[in-house]
């Protein structure tokens, strides 16, 4: 039987996990992250394919981290690697969870009324979204999270980064869209046609408002037994030399979809308060065939890293050219050809529509559903 006939024999179709949103632990929504998945997702798969506690589980594409979250919160060790220096940011500042009152305790130490020059760069781009004030307030924050590396101040800095554009007054920014850094122009356009303009937000006190929501619910007394002894790497999939063989128990993750998500465009904003300016290698490949080679080259990197026995899950969204749909998932299926790994199943998860659904790049079906297809590997 060809792989592609094996791939449509073996679907598993159901609501394998919830649709409701806000279920999961409430660390997983204190940054968003474009094409994330959810965080019921690699929950799912942890409790399918893990026999026990204190296993390592990898993701290749980490992304904000939901799989090392997720692991962590379970009472597993993660091994996070992503090529794009935000997502490691992101996921690193999670490894430490502090309390509402040493974050009270930090910011009350730190002083954003410094004096900071405010350049033709930063009056050019930056002032379309943000009152000069609030500005001087970012740019102090900014260099001090540079210079200074400690981990309470790491996930002040991840609280900051998911306040700095939004639609409500807990964003730093005047009204404009939370899910992507739109350029300078469109802002100013934006605020002209909506009769607006930059008004002074104080940051510290949105940081902890929204740092009280991430850390509405309670620690796993064991998480930071886990966290503390996570992996994380920046590399290419395909190539992800700091990782030794045969170390991971289980392999969980969402690839780039072919050239749906634009990661350092869409977050511009992001990576300038992180000061990330170097040229990034992120994969964005519009032809199937280039993607596929992709995700050959990279199952035999996965092959290598995962132990016998264990198990791959590789997610992928339903994603349209044009009008028709990408079957990625038998793609992904056709890729393990000749990498070792051995076809097991597909599960699809079936979910209502949910209004942040096109942000993960995948369209609603016909039927006004999403679903995301998962192929399983085993080694
Ligand atoms: C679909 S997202 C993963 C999202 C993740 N599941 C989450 O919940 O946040 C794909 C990720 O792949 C990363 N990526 C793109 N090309 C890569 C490459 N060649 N090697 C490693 N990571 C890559 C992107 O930076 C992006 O974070």
């Amino acid at each position: 039987m060809s792989k592609i006939s094996q791939a449509k024999e073996k679907l598993q179709v159901q609501e394998f996990w919830t649709a409701k949103q806000k279920q999961s632990h409430s660390l997983h929504y204190a940054v968003s992250y474009r094409a994330s998945f959810k965080p019921e997702l690699p929950s799912f798969f942890m409790q399918q394919y893990l026999d026990g506690k204190n296993k390592t589980v990898f993701d290749p594409f980490g992304g904000r981290g939901t799989t090392a979250l997720e692991a962590n919160i379970l009472g597993h060790k993660a091994i996070h690697n992503d090529i794009n220096p935000l997502s490691l940011f992101i996921a690193k500042a999670n490894q430490y969870i502090p309390t509402i009152k040493e974050m009270e305790l930090e910011l009350s130490k730190i002083d954003l009324t410094d004096k900071v020059q405010i350049n033709d760069w930063d009056e050019k781009n930056l002032s379309p979204f943000y009152h000069k004030d609030t500005l001087k307030e970012i740019l102090n924050l900014k260099k001090i999270i540079k210079k200074e590396n400690n981990p309470v101040l790491n996930y002040i800095g991840l609280t900051a980064l998911s306040r700095l554009h939004g639609h409500s007054d807990g964003f730093f920014s005047v009204y404009t869209f939370p899910q992507i850094s739109i350029t300078p122009e469109s802002q100013n356009r934006n605020n002209l046609k909506r009769n607006q303009k930059p008004e002074y937000k104080e940051i510290k006190s949105r940081i902890l408002s929204k740092a009280r929501r991430s850390l509405k619910d309670s620690l796993p007394p064991f998480f930071h037994e886990f966290s503390k002894k996570n992996l994380f790497t920046n590399e290419d999939s395909r190539n992800l030399k700091s990782i030794t063989s045969a170390s991971c128990d289980l392999l969980i993750t969402s690839p780039p979809f072919l050239d749906k998500v634009d990661y350092l465009k869409d977050n511009w904003l992001r990576m300038w308060f992180l000061g990330i300016n170097e040229k990034q290698d992120i994969t964005i490949l519009p032809s199937v065939s280039d993607w596929s080679n992709f995700i050959h080259l990279s199952l035999k990197e996965f092959y290598r890293i995962l132990k016998k026995g264990s198990y791959a899950v590789i997610e992928v969204g339903e994603v349209t050219q044009g009008k028709k749909i990408i079957p990625l998932d038998e793609f992904v299926v056709k890729a393990s050809n000749n990498t070792g790994l051995r076809y097991e199943t597909t599960f699809i998860n079936t979910q209502k529509f949910t209004k942040l659904s096109n942000c993960w790049g995948a369209d609603n079906n016909e039927k006004g559903t999403n679903s995301n297809r998962c192929v399983v590997f085993k080694k």
